[in-house]
């Protein structure tokens, strides 16, 4: 008995420390494509997330998913973690809860995509936007929702949910496409493929949009030096994307925007603004599959926006998927390194949609050169590589 008591002492004092340990285990380096656990030891659950920088700590929201392809809809909401360092995340929880009841836009079993946090200095708010998709509508609703919240992990507190621009032309509307207003009846009951097709481009799907709001589905957000904030999103049915300015709390629409890239079937924009310019990835558009990524550069927000072509370079060794597959991920994020100049890390997501909680991440050094730039693929790198 005796013994048995000192083995368990000496297992106790031993092993339990070991285990936490290995669930604590410091990481010194970026592990592109591999599993990424947060301080407990689980990975992280943060997919089509984004990373906002508050005070010294870098908060990362993204999409909480469960098991199976159930995961795909959103049965917890965002999950939030920080981190100091941008290697080691501790679980901050929650930060928005899908609700309970039923009559909630944000109903459990809704879809919540690609949410997104920035900072109002004036309001001293954090708003958080997202693509939403009403319960059992599929993607039709193409919405995007707003939250709010008092510290930077939340909780936040859902406010509305919308489809953008109600009522406005965009910047760069045509003549032509402001007198498609009266064909739109002919639009009624038609249906769209959410991809590339060679028929949406046949109809006037702006003007139909134009009375109740404009289709919403990825999206991202981004503030300039000036403070101005900009939703950036998959509109008319995938077919363009939209940036437009948002009010100056960044809770609503300040009523101007533009389109780019028509009928170009962009999804998953992210923007980073380097050397005063305007840098754009993006994806084509294939549902949960990958495809290669795009890139693209403008002098001002509001364009001209000119596309270059795919970033990416090299091999991911644990999918065998190179460029043409962007690695086997999709864009998400830009981040900006803190403390560093010019150092930005493109995030992407490889998707598991049959078993959405398997989802990896694969964040990258961005190299900027005069008129590109370029994601290199790397198995492991660490802030190093900004130095060189
Ligand atoms: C691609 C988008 O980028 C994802 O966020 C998600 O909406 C899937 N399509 C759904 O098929």
């Amino acid at each position: 008995m005796k013994i048995n008591a000192n083995i368990f002492v000496l297992f106790s004092a031993v092993l339990t420390p070991l285990c936490l340990m290995a669930a604590h285990e410091q990481r010194a380096q970026f592990l592109p494509g591999q599993v990424w656990p947060d301080n407990k030891g689980v990975h992280i659950n943060a997919h089509g997330g984004g990373v906002m920088l508050h005070e010294g700590v870098y908060y990362w929201f993204g999409e909480h998913k469960i098991a199976g392809e159930a995961g795909n809809n959103a049965h917890v909401g965002v999950h939030c973690y920080t981190s100091t360092d941008l290697y080691n995340w501790k679980d901050a929880g929650v930060a928005l809860a899908v609700s309970e009841d039923p009559a909630s836009d944000i109903t459990k079993g809704c879809i919540l995509e690609r949410p997104k946090v920035i900072y109002n200095k004036k309001t001293k708010k954090f708003v958080m936007w997202f693509h939403l998709e009403l319960k059992s509508m599929g993607y039709n609703a193409a919405r995007s929702g707003v939250a709010l919240s008092d510290s930077p992990a939340g909780p936040y507190k859902f406010l509305r949910s919308l489809r953008p621009d109600a009522g406005v032309w965009p910047v760069n509307v045509t003549e032509e496409q402001k007198a498609a207003l009266k064909d739109i009846d002919k639009l009624k009951g038609k249906s769209f493929s959410g991809g590339p097709n060679s028929e949406t481009p046949k109809y006037p799907i702006l003007a139909r949009d134009f009375t109740d709001g404009q289709m919403a589905r990825d999206m991202n957000l981004f503030v300039d030096d000036d403070g101005k904030a900009y939703h950036i999103f998959a509109s008319e049915e995938n077919s363009t994307l939209h940036i437009s300015l948002l009010s100056d709390d960044y809770q609503s629409r300040a009523g101007k925007y533009v389109r780019l890239f028509e009928h170009r079937w962009h999804e998953a924009p992210a923007l980073c603004k380097y050397k005063g310019r305007y840098w754009m990835i993006t994806s084509d558009c294939t549902g949960w599959n990958p495809n290669a990524a795009r890139s693209s550069v403008a002098d001002s927000i509001w364009g001209p926006w000119k596309e270059l072509g795919n970033p990416c370079v090299g091999l991911n060794p644990h999918n065998k998927l190179g460029p043409e597959l962007t690695f086997g991920g999709q864009s998400t994020c830009i981040l900006p390194v803190a403390g560093r100049k010019d150092a930005f890390i493109a995030m992407f997501d490889i998707w598991c949609p049959k078993d959405a909680i398997k989802g990896v991440y694969v964040w990258l050094p961005i190299s900027f050169e005069q008129d590109r730039f370029t994601i290199t693929w790397r198995d492991a790198w660490d802030m190093s590589v900004f130095e060189k």
